[in-house]
């Protein structure tokens, strides 16, 4: 294993706040592993010390069996490092900005500059080409501090939130730069709190909350403990109240109009029967039953999704 943390416990003396109670982990070359949790679940704090940026109060991280703990230069040397918190870029146009990132990760100059025009299409960030200083919105500085991060990946590469503030089109095409660069040998740390992204782009992801490994595996692994279960989906008609609901829904949380319930396989029947009630008497817009997906699992371990002031878990 490229990579392998072993009961990572982070106190943070002041604030008494276990941000990490021992996370054990191990990630390997070409592999996109994914870390998500909620805010304030601790994801940030584990890549930290991965990096040396902050140092675990007790467990062990390892790189290619390297001490990275007692080896803090070994392990910067090691990553490319996305942090979350966006870094200034003073002065510089995108294409200046991920070149030079590349020349001080010691790539040669014709081999970077073919590999910053290949990102910049593939992104499609052309249209900033001559933006300087960054006068560009969050989503497109972001996405030139990805950029940045795997002109010349490590062999250990850390995204901590690269998609936040990213529009959908170019949260895709991140996500398959993200794939890509894993294919090509790099073993991919994916930090994040949407459920979505984790699905669609990891191999395997831990489910942290609380500072606590919650659930670990491929999200169809994650899904099986779920076996039997299937979600019913309701969307209330606009400006109706939201209908006092029966035991069998289980699990059930509210997203603005949408609620989410799981059920067990012997109460599909009865809870397509209330669907059709509610659609009836025009309670609710429409309805959908379909199997157990790793959202279901996130909100059943973590009680809420995240990204939704408005979410409320309801039983
Ligand atoms: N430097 C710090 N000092 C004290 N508490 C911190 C510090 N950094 C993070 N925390 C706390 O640790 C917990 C985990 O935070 P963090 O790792 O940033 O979570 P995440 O990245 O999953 O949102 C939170 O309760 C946070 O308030
Ligand atoms: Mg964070």
């Amino acid at each position: 294993m490229l990579l392998e943390i072993q009961d990572i416990c982070k106190i943070y003396r002041r604030g008494k706040v276990k941000a990490n109670d021992k996370i054990s982990l191990s990630v390997s070359n070409g592999e996109v592993f994914g870390l998500l949790g909620p805010n304030g679940a601790g994801k940030t704090t584990l890549v930290n010390q991965i990096i040396g940026l902050a140092k675990p109060t007790s467990g062990s991280i390892h790189i290619n069996g390297v001490d990275a703990v007692a080896n803090p230069g070994y392990a910067r040397q090691m990553c490319s490092f996305q942090a979350q918190a966006q870094a200034p870029i003073v002065g510089l146009t995108p294409p200046q900005a991920i070149e030079l990132a590349g020349r001080i990760h010691g790539g040669k100059k014709s081999n970077v500059q073919r590999r910053t025009r290949e990102l910049i299409e593939l992104l499609q960030l052309d249209e900033w080409n001559k933006t300087i200083g960054m006068d560009a919105t969050g989503g497109v500085r972001r996405l030139v501090s990805f950029c940045m991060t795997v002109v010349v990946p490590g062999d250990i590469v850390i995204l901590d939130e690269p998609t936040n503030d990213i529009d959908p089109l170019r949260r895709r095409l991140l996500w398959q730069e993200v794939r890509s660069v894993a294919e090509k040998g790099s073993a991919v740390l994916l930090v994040t709190h949407n459920v979505l992204e984790a699905e669609r782009v990891v191999g395997r992801l831990a489910l942290i909350d609380n500072g606590r490994v919650m659930g670990m595996g491929t999200p169809a692994e994650l899904k099986t403990e779920e076996n039997g279960s299937m979600r019913i989906e309701l969307i209330i008609e606009p400006g109706k109240e939201i209908p006092e609901l029966p035991d069998f829904l289980l699990n059930t949380i509210s997203l603005n109009r949408r609620i989410i319930s799981r059920i067990e396989q012997e109460n599909v029947p009865s809870a397509l029967e209330l669907a059709r009630e509610l659609k009836n008497n025009e309670i609710i817009e429409e309805f959908s039953l379909s199997p157990t997906t790793l959202e279901d699992v996130y909100v059943k371990i973590v009680g809420h999704l995240e990204d939704d002031e408005s979410a409320g878990v309801i039983n």
